[in-house]
């Protein structure tokens, strides 16, 4: 989509979206086309008895005094608490099939910030998203036909630069995301992931990805153990960022990458069992989150490692009480070939934590059911062992609508994955699920300042209703990572 600021003017073609606060009021542009209208909003409004209530419309086709093919009017509530990209998004929502191409977007009279005229686009963008990518037949008006988004605000220059310089290439990772945790597991497996991981070179980001033999080599029998009983070969893939000054340690992104967790022999149940060709969400965030990285020139040191692996009940597959050893050197009792998210990433922290000296480790995973029970699908669960990144994550978090929910680790909750028989297990039975996976993790961590974010609740639409969201994948993280980078470490 062509997204194109311009100063307060009045649309020649398409249809327009304006927004109308209590009390009926208008702002900028909107103002003239009322009064060019001869009468005509007003009395639509009227008729329509909206008065620009929150949640509430009034559509004019063919508007008097405008070449516009129609107007939306938004009720848009006080003007006070005005969220420009949430009204992107329902004026998107509402107009994206409308058949017309051009959409503009009046903004112009708010005095708005140069972030919130981005954003206004940025909600316009995540709601026409769809992906019929494997539709032969599709329904009419399924499509977005909206190609041109026009963003009328007081000063097009500086929210074109906001736009170009942050919040349109981090939407565009996060579009890449949500593309990655929609493909099924039959096109998107762990070799072909790395496949299109690996042409993010032509963005200037360095590529490596081992295969089994070389993590092999390296000790990685946590992770290898995921993907022993699948026909497809597990990869672990490196993606660098050289953005900031030479000396500077690296900030480290690790991601999740279960092309599918059928829950290997720790069956998992088949009903929604498809929704688990989304288990890569972590691994999608720090992907879509790396190709915003370069493509906006991060000035950060930034390294995103995704542990990719299908996990298959099969004559080769682990089995429940099989003993691994990590790179770490730490032995793991697998109780339970369900819980294989933390043992990729146990492996794939440690690479981390040895390779690059991070000045600090994120990683993110669909790593827990239990998260869901705890916070549902309104925040990520975020765990730390460092107060300082812990609220430099809060602050991101409300600067990019990703939200997020610090939960505990403690030694009470650690000792729950003591095993008799080797350093730990996988599993710590049904208490405190979300956190002793936590705990896990936090024993590939050693002393480097961390946040795991268990995101099975976001990464997955499910029940939020946000005409931000319209497909499976939500792309969640990618906003978020980037938002904490530019804010702790540019
Ligand atoms: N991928 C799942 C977690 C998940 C559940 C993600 C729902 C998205 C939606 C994870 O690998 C898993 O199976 N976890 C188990 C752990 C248990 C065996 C300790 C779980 O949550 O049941
Ligand atoms: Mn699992
Ligand atoms: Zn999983």
């Amino acid at each position: 989509m062509k997204i194109i600021f311009v100063a307060s003017e009045k649309a020649s073609a398409g249809l327009a979206g304006i927004p109308v606060f209590d009390g009926g009021k208008l702002f900028g542009a909107a103002k003239s086309y009322a009064s060019h209208s001869k009468g005509q909003l007003a009395a639509a409004m009227k008729a329509g008895h909206f008065c620009g209530e929150k949640g509430t419309s009034v559509s004019v086709y063919a508007p008097t005094g405008s070449k516009l093919a129609g107007l939306l009017l938004k009720g848009s509530g006080e003007r006070a608490s005005f969220d420009a990209e949430m009204f992107g998004a329902e004026v998107m929502q509402a107009l994206r099939v409308s058949g017309e191409k051009t959409l503009t977007l009046h903004l112009d009279g708010l005095k708005l910030s140069p972030d919130e005229g981005a954003r206004a686009a940025v909600g316009a963008r995540l709601a026409a998203y769809h992906f019929f990518k494997y539709r032969t037949k599709l329904p009419k008006r399924s499509e977005t036909t909206v190609t041109t988004l026009r963003v009328s605000v007081d000063d097009p220059r500086k929210a074109r630069a906001a736009y170009q310089g942050f919040h349109g290439p981090v939407c565009d990772g996060q579009l890449m995301a949500r593309d990655l945790v929609n493909e099924p597991a039959n096109t998107l497996y762990p070799k072909s992931y790395a496949a299109r991981i690996k042409k993010f070179e032509k963005i200037g980001l360095k590529v490596e990805i081992l295969g089994e033999k070389k993590m092999k080599e390296l000790g990685m029998d946590a992770l290898v153990g995921v993907g022993q009983g699948s026909r497809r070969e597990s990869q672990l893939v490196v993606m660098r960022w050289n953005g900031g000054k030479k000396a500077d340690q690296p900030v480290c992104l690790v991601g999740k990458g279960v092309t599918f967790d059928t829950g290997g022999i720790s069956l998992k149940p088949g009903a929604g069992m498809w929704d688990m060709k989304g288990d890569m969400g972590g691994s999608a965030a720090v992907v879509g989150a790396m190709h915003a990285i370069a493509t906006r020139k991060a000035k950060a040191n930034v390294v995103g490692i995704v542990g990719l692996a299908e996990n298959m009940p099969d004559g080769n597959a682990q089995n429940p009480g099989d003993i691994v050893t990590s790179m770490s050197g730490q032995t793991i009792e697998v109780q339970n070939t369900d819980a294989e998210g933390r043992l990729v990433l146990a492996d794939a922290l440690w690479y981390a934590k040895e390779n690059f000296k991070p000045q600090v480790m994120v990683d993110l995973a669909t790593l827990t059911g239990a998260i869901l029970v705890a916070l549902g699908h309104e925040h990520a669960g975020l765990f730390s062992n460092s107060d300082k990144v812990a609220d430099a994550f809060a602050t991101a978090s409300a600067g990019s609508t990703e939200k997020t929910w610090r939960m505990p680790l403690a030694a009470e909750y650690d000792r729950l994955i003591d095993s008799p028989i080797a350093d730990m297990k996988n599993i710590g039975g049904r208490a405190a699920g979300s956190i002793t996976a936590a705990q896990f993790l936090q024993r590939f961590v050693g002393e480097i300042p961390w946040v795991h974010l268990d995101i099975a609740g976001m990464a997955m639409k499910n029940t939020r209703k946000d005409p931000r969201e319209t497909t499976l994948g939500t792309g969640f993280g990618v906003r978020l990572l980037n938002q904490w980078i530019a804010e702790n470490y540019e």
